[in-house]
């Protein structure tokens, strides 16, 4: 069996599977690992790192060609896939809710594709969950990106020159991401508020030391598998005014919100923005899906009345050698379920391997996906 790992495009840091992974996937029995030229080279992983490892340094055609497997995080181009035959198998972070021509495109290939966004949230998926690997690295970079945005200190000081307050920090959505923005910012010493509509979050935000910020009534869905649902109007008026309340006396708002395949929820509006200190630094970690911020644009650090704002969902790329160590780490815990001695072998009894998987001969597995296919 041929594993083939290609770069990603100019705005992605990372790389897929790094040096220690190849190890790995020897150990699975697999022949041959086919490398992009210079795939690593942004996550400062030299060609060389890769070859000392047993690994062939070589062009995207080649990969495209001779490889069974195939790995890449982000959605491949159409000029790939056009290319690819339906006995390959395609492995990434590919999100495809909310991407129903890009499942069609696979479809109507006959493509076998796997998207590490699918699995289950379960204790035994946790290893292979880059959605929980990537939030940490977002959350975390999120804080030390606004902190060298805003013009004061994070931490208090009682100096010779006067007593520095520390800085406020609200959280708006405490899933993972969120939790590691709570996390880093008390580490620097802030003071953090968090909100999000999941009752079970509240015991994680007060237990790293946040206060929780709550509003009545919330629509918290079990059979949501621990995700948000969409909320009522009423409450999100509610809601509104609170975060304005809050927005008014922080430094830093850090927005992670999300609803798996939908557009985010927008929780701080313009006239919060209008309301908020000069000086003070929102980054929307939502920005690709709407953004949580009314005045949020995709991929841009701007200003509107004194605040700055930055739009960035890809925060991990800068964090590339960590995050792709650990991206690497749940493709190779993955990939134990479906290569047996070197073989292919798909389970489909095993829920991971089913919820992962996006296409396979014509067909889908994945609950959420056929939803959103029919809808
Ligand atoms: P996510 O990235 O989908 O959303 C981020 C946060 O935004 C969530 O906590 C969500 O509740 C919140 N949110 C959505 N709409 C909101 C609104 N209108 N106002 C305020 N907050 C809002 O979430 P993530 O981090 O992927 O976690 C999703 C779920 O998966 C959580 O229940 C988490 O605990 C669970 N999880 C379970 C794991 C496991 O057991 N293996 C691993 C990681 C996460």
């Amino acid at each position: 069996m041929i594993v083939g790992i290609l770069k990603e495009n100019n705005n992605e840091n990372r790389v897929a599977l790094n040096p220690i992974g190849v190890t790995t996937l020897q150990k699975f029995g697999v022949d041959k690992v086919l490398v992009e030229k210079g795939a690593g080279l942004k996550a400062f992983i030299a060609d060389e790192a890769y070859t000392d490892k047993g690994a062939t340094i070589t062009d995207p055609e080649t990969i495209i060609k001779q490889a069974d497997l195939i790995v890449k995080i982000h959605t491949p181009e159409k000029i790939v896939l056009d290319k690819l035959n339906g006995k390959q198998v395609l492995l990434g972070q590919l999100a495809p809710l909310g991407n129903k021509a890009f499942v069609q495109d696979l479809l109507d290939r006959n493509l076998t594709a796997f998207s590490l966004d699918l699995i289950p949230r379960t204790t035994r998926a946790q290893a292979m969950d880059v959605l929980s690997s990537m939030a940490t690295a977002s959350g975390y970079r999120a804080v030390l990106l606004a902190a060298t945005h805003l013009p004061s200190f994070i931490p208090m000081f009682m100096t010779a020159a006067g007593t520095i307050k520390p800085a406020k920090v609200l959280i708006l959505g405490a899933g993972v991401a969120g939790l590691q923005a709570i996390a880093t910012s008390r580490k620097l010493g802030a003071v953090v508020e968090a909100f999000d509509v999941r009752a079970a979050a509240k015991e994680e935000v007060l237990s790293l030391g946040a206060k929780f910020v709550e509003v009545e009534g919330a629509t918290d869905d079990t059979s949501a598998g621990g995700y948000a649902v969409e909320q009522t109007e009423e409450y999100k008026q509610r809601q509104a005014q609170l975060i304005q309340e809050k927005s008014k006396q922080a430094d830093i708002v850090i927005c992670t919100a999300q609803i798996p395949g939908r557009k985010a929820p927008l929780l701080v509006r313009k006239e919060t923005v209008e309301n908020m200190k000069a000086g003070s630094v929102i980054v929307d970690l939502a920005a690709s899906t709407g953004g949580n911020c009314e005045v949020t644009e995709n991929g841009k650090i701007i200003t509107y009345s004194g605040v700055t704002i930055i739009g960035d969902s890809n925060l991990p790329s800068g964090i590339p050698t960590d995050a792709s160590q650990m991206f690497s780490k749940n493709v190779t815990n993955f990939l134990k379920l479906i290569i047996k001695e070197g073989q292919l072998d798909l389970n489909f009894e095993d829920d991971i391997v089913e919820g992962a998987c996006l296409t396979h001969k014509g067909g889908l597995k994945n609950e959420r996906v056929k939803k959103m296919m029919t809808s």
